[in-house]
């Protein structure tokens, strides 16, 4: 299948649109950012790849040719283990379907690490370690700010879930928790706090394991919003942030990130108008954007994000203010026609994402900018599916 959007096109003004674009200057800026601030917290990094999906961006989030990382499916555990990374966290509680496969990765070298936050799937798991006779290293997950998943802290679950552990010589190796909650503060000030919520649970929860004999040496916390804004990591052995490495509109509207810091956006051309409403139609739809529409619940609603010229300069209040499956409609935020510029038929715009992380999983390949320019010097191929 010809694929016109490969590399030789050299340019965004040659490539047919809609694509992903990632500008690898501000990438580079947010990893020097993250690392530096894991750094003055004497904290190890444990970055979530769920983001990008790409040996590209993880090798230069890390600094080097392999490292630990966490993973959101076994897809992309099989994809970096490929690559030479065998420290991997899958970050997902466990289910009994995935543990042939988590025992197949394991047999290949790769030192996989599975969460749970329950004694059912922990006796599952016992039962599957025993009739292969293989061994298995196991998290738990606590559940620290009533988000999602997890154990509740000081409740009896945690010390039954590292007894059946233990009856199957598991190895426990430590908690994990994700404060999901920061994405909905509404102030730096309750991120801080929600960043001591989660460091606080964590620690407190491998505090009990420990007192009761239970060896717990890893204790993992981490999103973008609470990395940031922790002063203090004391006792955490580890942070797993993800979205940082691109940056997209809700991080932006946390106070997290500045629009111009972010990445990622999608290249899209003017397909025509509706004058008497102001709207310019592209094709980027919601099959090139996501529906991802987290910004609705802040104090600003970017709808299905903001526009920005071909270079990636924002154009002050022009928003994608609906989307079809190929079809976006671009209109100034206050509604009024008059506001609207023109933009003609052909016109390259670039917009600014919601959420990273669902607007790349639209697409298998970055085109790879550097700040203002237009030129495309590199195609990186990012996993999809699972
Ligand atoms: C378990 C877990 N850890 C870490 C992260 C990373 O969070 P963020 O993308 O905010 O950095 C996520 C994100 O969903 C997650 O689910």
């Amino acid at each position: 299948m010809p694929t016109p959007q490969a590399a030789e096109t050299h340019d965004l003004r040659n490539v047919e649109t809609p694509v992903l674009v990632l500008d690898q200057h501000r990438m580079d800026a947010n990893i020097r950012r993250m690392r530096d601030q894991l750094a003055r917290l004497g904290v190890a990094f444990r970055p979530h790849v769920k983001t990008s999906k790409s040996i590209d961006v993880v090798r230069r989030t890390i600094g080097a040719p392999t490292g630990p990382i966490t993973v959101s499916t076994l897809k992309e555990a099989e994809y970096f283990a490929g690559f030479g990374f065998t420290d991997i966290l899958y970050a997902v509680g466990i289910t009994p379907n995935k543990l042939q496969h988590v025992f197949d990765l394991r047999a290949r070298g790769v030192a996989l690490k599975v969460i749970l936050d329950n004694v059912e799937m922990a006796e599952a798991l016992a039962a599957a370690a025993t009739q292969r006779n293989a061994s298995l290293d196991v998290m738990i997950e606590i559940d620290c700010d009533g988000h999602r998943s997890g154990v509740q802290p000081g409740s009896d679950e945690l010390l039954y879930i590292a007894q059946r552990l233990a009856a199957a010589k598991l190895t426990l190796k430590g908690v994990i928790t994700h404060a999901g909650s920061s994405y909905s503060c509404t102030s730096t000030a309750e991120i801080a706090a929600m960043s001591r919520q989660e460091r606080d649970a964590a620690v407190a929860c491998a505090q009990q394991l420990r007192q009761h004999g239970h060896g717990c040496p890893e204790v993992s916390v981490g999103s973008t919003p609470t990395a940031y804004f922790a002063d203090d990591l004391a006792g955490v052995t580890e942070v797993r942030a993800g979205v940082f490495v691109f940056g997209d509109l809700v991080m932006s509207g946390l106070g997290v990130v500045q629009p111009q810091d972010i990445a990622v956006s999608v290249l899209t051309s003017v397909v025509g108008h509706q004058k008497e409403k102001g709207w310019t139609i592209v094709d980027a739809g919601w099959m090139a954007m996501s529906r991802d529409r987290g910004t609705s619940r802040q104090r600003v609603d970017q709808g299905y994000g903001v526009v920005c010229t071909l270079e990636g300069e924002i154009l002050e209040d022009l928003v994608m203010v609906d989307a079809n499956q190929e079809h976006g409609v671009i209109a100034h935020r206050s509604g009024d026609p008059k506001k609207a510029p023109a933009l003609p038929v052909g016109t390259l715009l670039r917009i600014l994402p919601n959420h990273a992380c669902a607007t790349c999983a639209q697409h298998d390949r970055y085109h790879v900018v550097n700040g203002r320019g237009v030129q495309v010097n590199d195609v990186w191929p990012r996993l999809q599916g699972w």
